[in-house]
Order: C-alpha cells, then sequence, then structure tokens
C-alpha cells in the first residue's frame, strides 16, 4: 500500500525546479543534475519517468519530536505556507546525524538541540522570510543516505538572510553530530 505523505524527491533531466548548483558540505556529496521534481504518494522503485534519474531520494513529514508548546504557538505565529509565487528559490539540505547521536536519550538530545544550538530560536527570526518542510527517512530503509530531508522556499532576495541562517546552525553544537549534508539550491521554473 502506498502512503499518500511518502515524498520522492527525483533529480534529472527535466522537473519542476531547475538546479542551480549541488555544493557539497560534509561527507559524499550527490551527482550532476538539471532538474528536480518532488511528488507525494511516491510508490518506492516505481519509475514515474521514462528519463533515467540522476538521484532518487524519499521522506516523510512527521510528527514534531521536540518542539514545546510555546515554540510551537511561537511558530504557526510566525510561519508562511510552501508555494508563495514570490518565493522563487529553494534550498534542499539532505542532512545525516551520526551514531551518536541516535544513541542518546530523547532528553538530550532535546538539550542539544535547543538548549545549546537554540535551533528552533535561531529559526524563528528568520520567519516568515524563509518557509520549510523537515522530512524524515531514517525508517524508511537501512539503505536511506541521510536521515532528514530538510526543504526552504524564499524569495532572491532572501537568499543572503538564508545563507546567514545556514552558517549560525552549523556553528551549533547540534551540527558536531552532522555527518552528512549537501546544500541544493534551486530556482522554481
Ligand atoms: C527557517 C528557519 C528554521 C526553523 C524555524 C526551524 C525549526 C525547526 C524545528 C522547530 C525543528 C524541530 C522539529 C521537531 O520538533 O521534531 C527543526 C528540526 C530540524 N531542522 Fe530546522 N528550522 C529552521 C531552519 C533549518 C535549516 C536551515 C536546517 C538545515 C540546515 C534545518 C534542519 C533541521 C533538521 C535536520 C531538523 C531535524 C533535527 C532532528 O530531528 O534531529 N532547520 N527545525
Amino acid at each position: 500500500m502506498i502512503n499518500p505523505r511518502l515524498t520522492e524527491f527525483r533529480a534529472g533531466a527535466t522537473g519542476d525546479w531547475v538546479i542551480r548548483d549541488i555544493r557539497p558540505v560534509l561527507g559524499p556529496t550527490l551527482p550532476p543534475a538539471h532538474a528536480l521534481t518532488i511528488k507525494p504518494g511516491a510508490e518506492p522503485g516505481a519509475e514515474i519517468s521514462a528519463t533515467p534519474a540522476a538521484w532518487v531520494l524519499h521522506g516523510l513529514p512527521s510528527n514534531a519530536r521536540y518542539t514545546e508548546a510555546e515554540e510551537k504557538a511561537a511558530l504557526l505565529a510566525k510561519q508562511e505556507g510552501l508555494g508563495r509565487p514570490e518565493a522563487t528559490c529553494a534550498a534542499l539540505l539532505p542532512i545525516r546525524k551520526t551514531a551518536a547521536w541516535w544513541d542518546l536519550p530523547q532528553d538530550a538530545r532535546r538539550r542539544v538541540f535547543e538548549a545549546q544550538s537554540h535551533h528552533t530560536q535561531i529559526g524563528l527570526r528568520y520567519l516568515p522570510a524563509i518557509a520549510r518542510r523537515l522530512y524524515h527517512c531514517r525508517d524508511l530503509s537501512t539503505a536511506e543516505p541521510f536521515d532528514f530531508l530538510t526543504w526552504f522556499e524564499f524569495r532572491p532576495e532572501d537568499e543572503p538572510a538564508f545563507d546567514h541562517l545556514l552558517a549560525e546552525l552549523r556553528r551549533s553544537p547540534e551540527w558536531t553530530y552532522v555527518d552528512r549534508e549537501v546544500d541544493v539550491r534551486l530556482v522554481r521554473i
């Protein structure tokens, strides 16, 4: 049975978003490709196109793990949804965390994520300019190359702010647990 939330990110010759750049950040990068299609309700292994894919990643939007009530209210009050016509730029950042991260108990992970790294508090400062969606991949199969697919949409003039946000997060203790990261920049056709 197909999970309607299972989302496929297929990179190849054609797609809804043109890939401007694939920047290696940490660990192995992804092969070059011209465009990306994002398709919810994907069936793993099924071909949606006659054109071979350069790469295919899968993820599921899921429930929040670390967000507390006050943070949730602050996010809801400030965030914008995906698909804004003026947000013609996007970034896809597939991320994998280390075994040491996954070995931590839930409360210790929350401490690193927020008390030490201020992930939500930092992120909130960049809303509503940056719209985002987090996909989880770790539990889909042992063959998944990443634990998370993170997707962001913004106006071209907000790209410097997005780069600043990335720099802030990458300096945080949370990122010492990241062992693979790729930064894919795109524009809507
Ligand atoms: C735009 C501002 C941002 C906001 C408001 C934000 C907020 C959040 C929140 C609230 C969570 C926790 C979800 C939960 O409770 O499970 C989260 C998780 C996450 N975010 Fe962000 N974020 C932002 C930007 C970013 C960026 C730029 C990246 C990538 C470089 C990123 C990567 C992640 C990852 C990988 C997780 C999952 C962490 C884990 O479960 O271990 N976020 N974010």
